[in-house]
């Protein structure tokens, strides 16, 4: 092994880092999503927000191994999922695969998306970089009417701060909620191999007023709960989750 390969550091927000770096991340990534708390708690959570998807063409902007994507297909959307990383959009395909689920998958970049403008029904974003040219790309391949949803971290959980101690039921100290300036994510992905995703996050505020400044009317936020399936498959988070609010979603349509 290469020693420089041990700890690589990439910019999520600049698109070939992203990729470079996905790609690497990949297998990591897509074998922890499915079983995992933000799944059980987003999803039902999404789909609830989303409504009859029967007949919708969607796109999943970022849709990494596809998880949501083939749930959103099971729903009877017409579903394209892009992402900058072909390692992810390999494991898409393979997950789509044995479920039996159809999905078009193509290699795009978020920031200057390959489709026309007015061309989707819904536009769905999920733990993705959330910027201004991002998210005016969803709005500019939506209809007008067009529905964009946006999960993410919640900004109370990424601000500056701490858990008082181990325990499951310490609490969280937000240090300075103000400052989300550029985080580092350490992610420990193989043994030995260390890859930090450096990346911004956002108040509720600017998320708030960049979707809107997109030109969306923001309909509904939801701040999902764990439910019975989460106590019982990792009551830390369960624990956790029902205290201290973890991701955030929105739902916005996009002006008539
Ligand atoms: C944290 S993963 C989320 C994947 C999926 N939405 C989910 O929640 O399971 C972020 C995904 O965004 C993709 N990505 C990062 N930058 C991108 C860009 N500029 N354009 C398209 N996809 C990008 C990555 O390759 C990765 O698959």
């Amino acid at each position: 092994m290469n020693s420089n390969e041990k700890f690589l550091v990439y910019d999520d927000d600049v698109p070939e880092q992203a990729e470079a770096a996905w790609d690497k991340l990949a297998d990591w990534y897509s074998a922890r999503k499915r079983g995992s708390y933000e799944f059980k708690m987003q999803l039902p959570a999404i789909l609830n927000l989303l409504g009859n998807l029967r007949g919708k063409s969607l796109i999943d902007i970022g849709c990494g191994p596809g998880a949501y994507s083939v749930d959103f297909a099971k729903r009877g959307a017409n579903v394209l999922g892009v992402d900058i990383s072909r390692k992810m959009l390999d494991k898409a395909r393979n997950n789509a695969k044995m479920k039996n689920i159809p999905l078009t998958l193509q290699k795009a970049d978020a920031h200057s998306l390959p489709y026309k403008d007015d061309s989707f029904d819904v536009a769905i974003l999920i733990f993705m970089i959330l910027n201004s040219k991002t998210i005016e790309e969803a709005a500019r391949v939506l209809k007008h009417g067009g529905l964009l949803l946006v999960s993410d971290t919640h900004p109370t959980l990424e601000a500056k701060g701490h858990w008082e101690s181990e325990k499951t039921s310490a609490p969280r100290i937000i240090e300075d909620y103000f400052s989300q300036t550029k985080r580092k994510w350490q992610i420990r992905h193989s043994p030995g191999r260390i890859i930090t995703l450096k990346y911004y996050t956002h108040t509720i505020e600017q998320c708030f007023n960049m979707i809107s400044e997109a030109g969306f009317e923001i309909l509904r936020i939801v701040e999902p709960k764990p439910g019975r399936d989460v106590k019982k498959s990792d009551p830390v988070h369960y624990d956790r989750c029902s205290r201290i609010p973890y991701f955030i979603i929105y739902l916005a349509q996009k002006h008539m």
